[in-house]
């Protein structure tokens, strides 16, 4: 007998780039997120669902056992209480890279480093390994903007083809790590629902690129 089954994942990119892996492990989903407004998708197996959700909010989902599995990026991960939840599998999609952005030719300035990022912990963690004080601005989305209005020196954000920063006039200036989607499973649900969990990691498993 089969249980329930339910994967969040986030619209996008990772939904995207999740599709053939799904596929692989014949889990098909009966509507597609970026046309439909359903957050609950069901798909071609009566006990299994997507939820769709919030990128950042998969690792919540996951560890409260609300969903059993799930995709998250390894930059949210690192943002995120790790309890509860094991990571998987390393799926190979939604590469990018952690990196120190600025303006190529910066003003001086007489105070601490100002960096705006949405991601303070892994920010917080690079400089103090450096031995660096700096003060983190928090911000939600469009950092490349900070440098640029003086609300921030430098940020820290996600760079794949660089063209966001190009765009604003800022340059890659220190790369902080390489990124990519992890599959995250609830502990709990491991133990409990091993066979259908592992099927799906092995099916995964078999397409990941190399
Ligand atoms: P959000 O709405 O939270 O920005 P995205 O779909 O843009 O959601 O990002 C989801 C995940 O995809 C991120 O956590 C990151 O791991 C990865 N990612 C984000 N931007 C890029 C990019 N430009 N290229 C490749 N991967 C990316
Ligand atoms: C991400 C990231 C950067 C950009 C980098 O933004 O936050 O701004 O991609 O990619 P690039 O180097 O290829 O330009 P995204 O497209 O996800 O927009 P949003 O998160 O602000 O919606
Ligand atoms: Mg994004």
């Amino acid at each position: 007998m089969n249980e329930q089954l339910t994967i969040a994942l986030s619209k996008g990119r990772i939904y995207q780039d999740t599709l053939p892996l799904l596929e692989a492990a014949n889990i098909i989903p009966q509507e597609d997120p970026s046309k439909s407004r359903k957050l609950i998708i069901p798909t071609n197996h009566a006990n299994v669902r997507l939820l769709i959700v919030r990128a950042t909010d998969a690792p919540t989902y996951v560890a409260h056992g609300a969903a059993d599995i799930g995709v998250a990026g390894k930059d949210v991960l690192m943002e995120a209480p790790s309890d509860n939840i094991y990571e998987l599998l390393d799926l190979q999609i939604a590469k990018c890279k952690l990196m120190v952005a600025g303006s190529e030719v910066e003003k001086p300035h007489g105070h601490r480093l100002k960096i705006a990022t949405k991601y303070i912990k892994s920010a917080q963690a690079y400089y103090a390994q450096k031995g660096e004080q700096v003060d983190l601005i928090k911000l939600y989305g469009s950092m490349e903007i900070a440098p640029l209005i003086d609300l921030a020196d430098r940020i820290v954000d996600l760079v794949d083809t660089g063209n966001t920063l190009r765009a604003n006039g800022l340059v890659p200036m220190e790369h902080i790590a390489e990124i990519s989607s992890r599959l995250i499973v609830n502990q709990h649900a491991y133990k409990t629902k091993f066979n259908q969990i592992n099927e799906i990691v092995q099916q995964f498993k078999s397409v990941i690129e190399k």
